[in-house]
């Protein structure tokens, strides 16, 4: 088969059969195809898209493209979650120790920061130490021990994702139903989980702007599930606005830590405890979601959600001082704060430009190479439907370089819209979908 061959078959819009795929696949995890050529291709499934058959086989051949972890030998449930991704979306943080401290396996396969949204994994390497790579034997251990374990594609364990998951992330290749489909399959289904729960996005700082295509990724996603055998709920949910008030690494790690410590309660509690609600219901511990999300509560409010995130974070080598005592972090070279020029109800924020100001001032990259600054990011606080006056507080940026500062300063001010008149508050959960 011949790459240039198969880049413009699918630029004129034709599917690939299941061989091509496979083909594809190997060839470019083996190295043999270059990045410059696999990008074109990306492009053009983005711009042409896949029949149902070829998004199948691609999730296939991307799970098969490592091994494929059997964790039978490891009592009770194995349950996982994953979002399509947003901004300030921290959940996995929050809902994987209050899962497992209901006595839920939660074997996590993680990503990196996408597009203009976070990533789990270098959320979590903003603690000192923390590991995501680790060895099978190390990951099976760390989940019979406490329960959960929160770790990355590696090159055992769908490495095809790992690769062209980097390169969606800086070619503009990411909103693509079938792209989306197969990459969060391929690592979920390899994980060895009995069931999944779906956090999918809509709104302005999600992939699936509408909530029509939001569905439909939902319905891909669940179908996909499905026929291998797994148990699944699909959250439809808004992100119209940052999910909770901290973007950008560490600063996620933070707000985290507050609410597993019963500190903050916002929006993001309400959407972990759903979330970790479903999974334990998902899991046989709770006959109910409701039961489930009371049980979520209630492990938050003894205490043992938060010593779970404690053990996790120690069994994977992050330095627990920080987990203990956050507020001695480090601090941010520069730190910015804004305020409102003009009073009105909050009626718009955009939030993939917040996303991008996270991602400028080095929460995120723009190139495969690029280092993450952990402490980087933005402390957000307007919430839509919120009445701001003028001179009030709406976020403080934080960077290491100064001439960082004002884009990102720019970019909140175009972000927000406000309005004379009231607004409502978007609905948190727009639809359970199982
Ligand atoms: N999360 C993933 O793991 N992959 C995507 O493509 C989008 C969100």
């Amino acid at each position: 088969m011949n790459i240039v061959e198969l880049i413009r078959k699918k630029r004129e819009g034709a599917a690939f059969t299941k061989d091509e795929i496979n083909f594809l696949i190997s060839s470019y995890t083996k190295n043999k195809i270059p990045d410059y050529q696999f990008s074109a291709l990306l492009m053009a499934v983005f711009l042409k898209g896949m029949t149902k058959e070829e998004t199948a086989a691609l999730t296939e051949a991307m799970l098969y493209s490592g091994k494929v972890i059997n964790l039978d030998s490891i009592k009770g449930a194995k349950i996982d979650k994953h979002s399509t991704g947003g901004v300030g979306d921290k959940t996995s943080l929050i809902l994987a120790p209050i899962a497992a401290a209901a006595g839920i396996n939660v074997p996590m396969i993680s990503g990196r920061g996408l597009g203009h949204t976070g990533g789990t994994l270098d959320k979590l390497e903003s603690i000192p130490g923390f590991r995501t790579e680790l060895s099978l034997k190390e990951y099976k251990s760390i989940i019979k021990k406490w329960g959960a374990v929160l770790i990355g594609q590696t090159k055992d364990i769908a490495p095809a994702d790992k690769l062209i998951y980097s390169l969606r992330d800086v070619t503009a290749t990411v909103e693509s139903i079938p792209l989306i489909t197969a990459s969060i399959m391929s690592k979920k289904l390899a994980e060895g989980i009995d069931g999944l729960v779906l956090d999918i996005k809509t709104g302005s700082g999600a992939f699936m702007k509408e909530t029509s295509d939001a569905v439909e990724l939902a319905n891909s996603l669940i179908n996909t599930a499905k026929a291998f055998n797994k148990k699944v709920i699909g959250f439809i949910t808004d992100m119209n606005q940052p999910l909770g008030n901290y973007i950008g690494n560490w600063l996620e790690v933070y707000e985290s830590i507050k609410i597993l410590q019963g500190e903050f309660k916002n929006e993001l509690l309400d959407l972990s405890l759903n979330l970790s609600g479903a999974m334990i219901f998902l899991g046989g511990k709770a006959s109910s979601i409701e039961e489930g999300i009371e049980i979520s509560q209630s492990l938050i409010n003894n205490g043992m959600a938060f010593q779970k995130f404690y053990e996790i974070v120690k069994a994977q080598g992050g330095k627990v001082s920080f987990i203990e005592n956050p507020e001695k972090y480090p601090k941010s070279k520069f730190v910015k704060k804004i305020v409102s020029k003009e009073s009105g109800y909050i009626c718009e924020i955009d939030t993939f430009s917040v996303g991008m100001a996270a991602l400028e001032l080095g929460a995120g990259r723009m190139k495969k190479e690029d280092k993450i600054e952990p402490k980087a990011g933005i402390i957000f606080y307007p919430k839509i439907g919120d009445y701001i006056e003028k001179g009030m507080p709406i976020a403080e940026l934080y960077c290491e370089s100064a001439k960082k500062v004002r884009p990102a300063v720019q970019r909140i001010y175009d972000a927000i819209k406000l309005s004379e008149t009231k607004v409502q508050k978007p609905e948190l959960i727009k639809q359970i979908i199982n």
